[in-house]
Parts: structure tokens; sequence; C-alpha cells
């Protein structure tokens, strides 16, 4: 088991697009019911960016809340991490743009893409850098426009769907572990890649008129196939993670899942026996964000005080790569 660390969230913050799509939109695009979209996902609604909005303009947003909850200006930080698979384009790093339009000092900045999993990854990668003392405040931004890459003629996947970010401020504290990231774990499986992606627009599949016509620049999911691995490794992943730290599940202030669907985290929760108040979800309004969804759902529960200094709070995603991650936090 990893080593706790000296580490503090010490601001959070989120931004989503004022936009709103509902299932009656999407009864109007698809053939599809909003109660078929409310049995089999839990969405009600999602937010969609707009004119002049982007992966980096809700990144630079939810950064801006983040920076002033922590009581810092963006002097103050010394590296930015964007968890994003919508990047602002295929490069540079969205984390530049971020950087710029903040007006951070010239300090690393840099991307991580996991999908679902990219928040949590970037957290293990922040919390690792935090032991040199050449960084004291990392900005980790989940954000994505999943909506960019949707393919709203395929109603198997583009009711799951939504934009935003969230945003965390990780402070190295000075007398260790005060609070920490207690225990965490990363995982991938490659040989599901192409069960959750987009086919074409990198150097396997560069756009063409072809890849146009056929659509491959949208992403294609084998939801089926996804929902299963996803149901087994998030029961999995809370599991190991608690039983590894020493914790009980019941001693878990809160679960704050990656929003995938509703079943999916309902699946889990039931067969866990934790009480619904400790698991987290916002699915209902703002659909599945991918990276975006931890920290948005984070930053919900600290602003509204579901969660205290001092509580134990578990992060658990899984998405395209195949990838699944999770972490143990002492807020
Ligand atoms: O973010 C990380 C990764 N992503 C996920 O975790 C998503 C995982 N997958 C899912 O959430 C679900 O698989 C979906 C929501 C995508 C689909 O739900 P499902 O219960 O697995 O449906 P299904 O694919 O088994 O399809 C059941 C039926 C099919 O019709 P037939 O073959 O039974 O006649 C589909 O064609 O539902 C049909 N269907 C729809 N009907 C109305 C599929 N999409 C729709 C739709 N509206 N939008």
């Amino acid at each position: 088991m990893p080593s706790p660390l000296g580490i503090r969230i010490t601001g959070t913050g989120h931004a989503v697009p004022d936009r709103i799509l509902t299932n009656a939109d999407f009864v109007r695009m698809v053939d599809t019911t909003d109660e078929w979209i409310r049995e089999r996902t839990g969405i009600l609604e999602r937010r969609i960016v707009g004119d002049g909005e982007s992966t980096a303009t809700l990144a630079t947003d939810a950064a801006r809340r983040a920076i002033e909850n922590a009581r810092l200006t963006a002097k103050d930080i010394d590296a930015i991490i964007v968890a994003t698979i919508t990047p602002e384009c295929p490069f540079p790093a969205t984390a530049s743009f971020v950087q710029h339009a903040i007006g951070a000092p010239e300090i690393p900045c840099f991307d991580v893409c996991a999908a679902c999993s990219g928040f949590i990854y970037g957290l293990v990668v922040a919390s690792n850098l935090l032991h040199s003392p050449a960084f004291s405040n990392i900005l980790l931004i989940g954000a994505e426009t999943l909506s960019r890459i949707t393919d709203y003629q395929d109603r198997t996947s583009c009711i799951l769907f939504g934009d935003g970010a969230g945003a965390v401020v990780l402070t190295r504290t000075q007398n260790g572990g005060s609070s920490a990231l207690l225990n965490w774990r990363l995982h991938s499986d490659g040989s599901g890649a192409n069960m959750l992606w987009v086919p074409a627009g990198g150097s396997r599949l560069p756009a063409s008129q072809m890849t146009i016509n056929e659509r491959l620049h949208y992403m294609k999911m084998q939801g089926r196939e996804v929902y299963k691995f996803a149901v087994k490794r998030m029961l999995e992943m809370v599991e190991q993670t608690v039983h590894e730290a020493g914790v009980r599940p019941s001693e878990l202030a809160m679960i704050i899942p990656h929003q995938s669907n509703k079943r999916i985290i309902e699946s889990a929760r039931q067969k866990l026996n934790v009480p619904e108040s400790k698991m987290y979800t916002n699915i209902e309004r703002f659909g599945n964000t991918s990276a975006a969804s931890i920290p948005i759902g984070l930053d919900e529960v600290r602003r509204d005080g579901r969660v205290r200094d001092g509580d134990l709070v578990l992060l658990v995603a899984f998405g395209a790569g195949l990838t699944w991650a999770s972490a143990l936090l002492r807020l």
C-alpha cells in the first residue's frame, strides 16, 4: 500500500455551461423517450457548451473558483494538471490555455488522458509531485466538453453525456500527515481500448473526408460491455481500497463515484450496503461528464457541508482505456 502523503485539498470549484439539454430535447432528435432515459440512466438533464465556450473556458472558470476557495492567487500555483479526453485542441495541453487565462507563472502545465478515471490519475500524479519541495500548491482540473465528440444520431450513447469542469487545489502540509491521500489504486486494460473511443483524428486514422463521412470523429461505445465492466470494477475498487487502508465502508463520510449511469452506482451501493445519503450522485442534473464528474461532486459536497475537514471520502472511477481507479482521502 502506498504511504500516506502530507497533502490537503485546500480549495475546490466547479463550472458548468448555462445551456441545458433535457430528455425532451432528445425525444426530438432520436428515437427515444424520457421514460427510457430516466429508467436506464437516471439522467434528467445535462449541460452543453454554447458558442465561445470550450474545455479551457470551463476549466478556467472552475480553476478560478478553486483558487479563490483556497484563499490563494494564481501566482501561488506551482503546477497545473488538466484531466480531459476532450482537450482544447490536439496540442498544446489544455493546461497551457488555463495557465495563460488565469495569469499563473511559468510553471509546469500538462494534461492527463485517462478518460473517466483521469481526475484520480491526476490526483495521484499531483500528490507525488508534492513530495518535492519545488511544489507547494498544485491546481488539478477535470474538464470535458463531451458534447463536441457525441454523435447526436446515436441514441445508444448521446443521451448519456454532458459538459463541465471541476477543480481542486492540492497543498503540501507542513506537518506531514494531518490529512492525506490515504490509499489509491490505478489500473488499465488496453485490450478494451476500442470498447469506448473516438476512432479517427489521431495518427492511426487521420482526419479525411472518409472519416468525416463515416462519423468516425464521434465517440463509439459498446454500452452493454462497458456497463458490465463498470459494475464489476466499481465494487472491487471500493472494497479493496478501504480494506487495504484498514477502514470499514461504514466509516466513509461519502463515496463520490464517477457519474456514469445511476444504475451502475445504485448496484454498487446496494451490494456495499451503503445508505443513499453516503453515495453521491449528481448525474440527474449533469449526465456523465467523464473526468469532470468527480471534482464537480467533490466541490458540491464540500460547499454544501455534506463533508467536513477530517472526513473520509472515497473517490472511485472507471471508463475508457479501459481504466479504473480509486482514492481514499481524509479531508
Ligand atoms: O463513463 C464511463 C463509461 N460509460 C458507461 O459506464 C456507460 C455504460 N453503459 C450504459 O450506461 C448503458 O449500457 C446504456 C445507458 C448505454 C444503455 O443501457 P442498457 O440498459 O445497457 O441498454 P442496452 O444497450 O442493453 O439496450 C436495450 C434496448 C435495445 O433494444 P433491443 O435490442 O432490446 O430491442 C436498444 O436498442 O434499448 C434500446 N435502446 C434505446 N431505446 C430507447 C438503446 N438506447 C436507447 C434509447 N432510447 N436512447
